[in-house]
């Protein structure tokens, strides 16, 4: 009898073990397949200018689109997003600088990168939000490529990004938006030029910058992290459906709501510097977003 149950006991724990080594490998090998994939595209050719106007807008768009916030305003001392310490791997925002440990990069190069989400290997980059500015209009890609290419070379190498098991899994089961190039459609073509005065077609365009923490449809996420707190609905089923436009202003000018709380640094809103066709653009938008 007993010799009965052990057996019993021994092939449950054996079958179990086997079935978590075939979990694993599946995990493994589908994650790592989709991390190598190399795609082929098609690069748009565009002339980058370099007068200053075209500077200092392309400083206005890596303002907005968060260039600075995530890799630093040096663009070399990025933000660490996954700690080594974590079950997830490590993984840092690139040194975006023509320096030692940076990135050696031509005009086409930076069309790759902010267009379809790959690297010069045609892989993936991991976790950098492209698929936010992939739409960029012609004219705004090649400005703030014209001021991310003019930005003094700094030397800094992080170490290179890799997956734990735990983090592949998230990435197996698309709980970790790891790889934004499955997330662009690489024939999609552009505008030209984007009209710049209010109107929620404008907000539309900018706004796809604050997908990437309050969800894709705006209606808000959970918190990033325990010491974070949660990321609000800014639809108009949220708080600023109950906001007048110069209230909306005042929160993203001072983190200061018309309720009297005082929002934290993870809503980067002291990084922002729009103007007021852009903000009263993004205001409309989300006004009429259900
Ligand atoms: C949410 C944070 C975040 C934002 C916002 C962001 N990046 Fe990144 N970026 C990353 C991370 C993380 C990597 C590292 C990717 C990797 O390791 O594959 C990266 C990598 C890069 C690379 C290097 C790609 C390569 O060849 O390996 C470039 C170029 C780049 N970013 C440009 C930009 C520009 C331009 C903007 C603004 C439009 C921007 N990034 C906004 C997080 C961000
Ligand atoms: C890096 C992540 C991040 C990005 C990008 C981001 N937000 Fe936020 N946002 C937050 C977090 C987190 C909060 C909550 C902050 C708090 O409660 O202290 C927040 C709060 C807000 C609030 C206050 C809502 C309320 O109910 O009090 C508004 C409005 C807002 N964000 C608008 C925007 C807009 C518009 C954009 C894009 C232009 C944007 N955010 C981009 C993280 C982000």
């Amino acid at each position: 009898m007993l010799k009965k149950i052990f057996k019993w006991v021994f092939i449950s724990i054996g079958s179990l073990l086997i079935l978590t080594v075939i979990f694993y490998a599946v995990v493994y090998f589908s994650t790592q397949s989709r991390i190598n994939k190399t795609y082929n595209v098609i690069l748009q050719k565009l002339a980058i200018p370099t007068d200053s106007t075209s500077y200092l807008a392309g400083r206005h768009i890596a303002e907005n689109r968060g260039c600075l916030g995530c890799h630093g305003k040096d663009l070399a001392s990025g933000l660490v997003f996954i700690n080594d310490s974590t079950p997830l791997g490590f993984l840092a925002a690139a040194n975006i600088t023509g320096g030692k440990g940076g990135i050696q990069y031509k005009d086409e190069d930076w069309i790759r990168a902010l267009r379809h989400g790959l690297n010069k290997q045609n892989k993936s980059v991991w976790f950098m939000p492209s698929h936010e500015v992939a739409h960029l209009s012609n004219t705004e890609l090649t400005q703030l490529i014209s001021y991310l290419k003019q930005q003094p070379a700094v030397d800094k190498t992080t170490p290179p990004h890799y997956l734990k098991p735990m983090g592949r899994i998230l990435t197996f089961f698309n709980k970790f938006p790891l790889l934004p190039a499955e997330m662009i459609d690489h024939n999609a073509k552009y505008e030209e030029n984007i009209t710049m005065s209010v109107s929620a077609k404008y907000g539309a365009y900018l706004s796809t910058t604050c997908q990437g923490c309050h969800n894709t449809n705006l209606k808000g996420a959970p918190a990033h992290s325990p010491v974070e707190p949660n990321i609000p609905d800014i639809s108009s089923t949220g708080n600023p459906g109950k906001w007048s436009k110069d209230q909306f202003f005042t929160v993203l000018h001072s983190g200061k709501t018309p309720d009297g709380r005082q929002l934290t640094d993870a809503m980067p809103y002291k990084e922002f510097t729009y103007n007021n066709v852009e903000l009263e653009s993004i205001y409309l938008y989300l006004q009429q977003l259900k």
